[in-house]
């Protein structure tokens, strides 16, 4: 809008943000629907937790089979994932909504899959699927996020990465055991 100032005035900020302040973070500016950025991250969520429960299911029993590298490797990722999960939970509870931590339905909510594997290079195999999901899907709710909620977009940016470290790992792994 060419009539619009690119910047909002000083007094006007102020005026704005003496508004609601029971919202917190959520100011006026906030620009993405608040419902679908908690829903999105809700998924992404879902999609963490389910990832914690198959490394961690991966790691115990790669533990049983004396794969120890390959295990610590499971091991590193299930945390990083609970990692990744309270952050994005924190940022639901910043954005005034509720994280879904509830058993019920987290298969649905996730994008993600849960599969056990039976051998070794299975259970790599699943977890590499696995993260391309969650590659896709947060690259897809980076771009939903853009400019209207910079801090959820870049909260899934660092998350990404980590992300594409998991499947490169989980490719090595793979070339090493065939
Ligand atoms: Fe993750
Ligand atoms: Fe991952």
């Amino acid at each position: 809008m060419a009539d619009k100032p690119f910047l909002t005035d000083v007094k006007t900020l102020r005026e704005r943000a003496r508004r609601h302040i029971e919202n917190g973070a959520v100011t006026e500016g906030y620009s993405a629907d608040l419902e679908t950025a908690v829903k999105l991250l809700n998924e992404a969520l879902a999609t963490e937790i389910v990832c914690v429960l198959r490394y961690k299911r991966h790691y115990f029993m790669a533990t049983g089979i004396a794969a120890e590298s390959v295990a610590a490797e499971f091991l590193q990722h299930a945390n990083e994932e609970q990692g990744h999960a309270d952050s994005i939970a924190q940022r639901i509870v910043q954005l005034k909504g509720e994280p879904d931590f509830n058993p019920e339905g987290l298969l649905m909510r996730s994008h993600a899959e849960y599969v056990e594997g039976n051998s070794l290079t299975d259970m790599i195999k699943e977890d590499l699927v696995a993260e391309r999901i969650a590659i896709d899907s947060y690259r897809e709710m980076i771009t939903y996020f853009g400019n209207d909620d910079p801090t959820s977009r870049r909260l899934l940016e660092g998350i990404l990465a980590v992300e594409e470290e998991h499947a490169d790992d989980l490719v090595s792994m793979l070339e090493k055991m065939s």
